[in-house]
């Protein structure tokens, strides 16, 4: 599959834009959900093989999941699942709905296997996404794998409201989903990584946690950090996590960072305002995982993202620190086969190691 996607559909794909091949592919993946036998087909063919991960209290049937940003609107919920996704982080969903940024907004870095985007967090708003979601539950089209909600903050909604705007998403999706992560790290909404601050951080987790005060049960909530915060500034995050109960990290965002190159066409690409994933991303995505570990002792589960695009990336992350995984450029380069060349490859490595699950890897280099 993977041979057959690098060399002869990416590059047909490839010469349409980004946006536009993704927004087609979304409407095919939206009727491929729809339909319970399409989804067999395709889990016959992409379905990943079993690596149970138990966290947060929920099962994991493999530790690769859909990172946040590719289906924001949970247009194709159904067929992640059946693409061998162990879990999904639908969003961002922000509170109103917003159109995003002007287009173009998404450019590929082809030989550098990277993405610049700078969608602007682009979604049809908190209520209109929860309607989408009550919608595959009653088509019976429920993934059977756990399925997230990365929260943005509306452009609209000024810095010193944000609190109060994550809020409300959390109140009109908080049922619907089985965890939560509070985005404060794209670069795409002015000011947005401010509230990455500890004050700032320490408002939205407490309206969050009031939310659900008296409900049961509580949904984990986790927070997303950027790659370009130091080490001091995510110390200080993670001594917000023990007094908020949050459940975890998601680690990273894309970088405003980017690498040195001769290539002119990606330095044309590399100039473009947003932020950067991909190939890129990995050694300074890695570098703050093990930093997270390492400081809370393996105490908080860290979702790590950034550059996976085969088993190699993710077992790195895996002994850097990392309880589960997530892709988003990997998929784009490396086609839908992507996680179940993943999940083989960890239990490849597994078998050598003779470990029987994953968990005593984790953080173990
Ligand atoms: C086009 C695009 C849109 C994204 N949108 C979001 C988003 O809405 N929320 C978010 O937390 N991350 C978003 N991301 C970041 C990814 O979830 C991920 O953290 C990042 O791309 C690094 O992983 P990767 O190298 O596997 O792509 C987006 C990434 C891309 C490429």
């Amino acid at each position: 599959m993977s041979w057959f996607y690098r060399n002869a559909l990416r590059p047909l794909l490839f010469t349409q834009g980004a946006e536009s091949i993704h927004n087609r592919t979304m409407g095919m993946l939206n009727w491929a959900g729809r339909h319970e036998m399409v989804c067999d087909v395709m889990r016959s063919f992409l379905g990943a093989p079993e690596l149970p991960v138990e966290l947060f209290g929920l099962r994991f049937p493999n530790p690769i999941g859909l990172a946040a940003g590719m289906d924001k609107n949970a247009e194709a919920l159904p067929a992640w699942a059946a693409m061998g996704f162990g879990f999904t982080e639908l969003g961002a969903a922000t509170w109103h709905a917003q159109p995003g940024n002007p287009q173009p907004r998404v450019f590929r870095a082809i030989p550098e296997e990277a993405i610049v985007n700078r969608m602007g967090f682009n979604n049809r708003g908190a209520e209109a996404i929860a309607e989408k979601l009550v919608e595959w539950k009653k088509l019976n089209r429920w993934p059977r794998h756990p399925v997230g909600m990365n929260l943005g903050k509306s452009k609209i909604t000024p810095l010193d409201k944000a609190a109060e705007d994550y809020a409300n998403s959390f109140r009109a999706l908080r049922s619907h989903l089985d965890f939560f992560v509070v985005n404060v790290s794209s670069p795409n909404t002015p000011n947005l990584r401010q509230l990455q601050d500890k004050s700032a951080l320490d408002e939205i987790f407490s309206a969050l946690q009031e939310v659900q005060r008296d409900a049961q049960p509580k949904k984990p909530i986790l927070v997303k950090v950027a790659p370009d915060l130091s080490f001091e500034a995510l110390d200080e995050i993670l001594e917000l996590t023990g007094p908020r109960d949050i459940a975890g990290i998601v680690a990273t965002n894309t970088t405003i960072g980017r690498p040195n190159t001769q290539d002119p066409d990606v330095q044309r690409v590399y100039a473009e305002a947003g932020g950067l994933s991909g190939r890129p991303l990995r050694a300074r995505s890695t570098e703050v995982i093990r930093h997270l570990y390492r400081q809370t002792k393996g105490t908080l589960p860290i979702i790590g993202v950034g550059g996976i695009f085969n088993a190699a990336d993710a077992w790195e992350k895996i002994v850097a620190g990392a309880s589960l995984l997530q892709v988003y450029t990997g998929l784009v380069y490396e086609g839908p086969g992507v996680c179940r060349s993943i999940v083989s490859g960890l239990i490849e490595r597994m078998e050598e190691k003779g470990l029987a699950r994953l968990s005593p890897a984790v953080g173990s280099a």
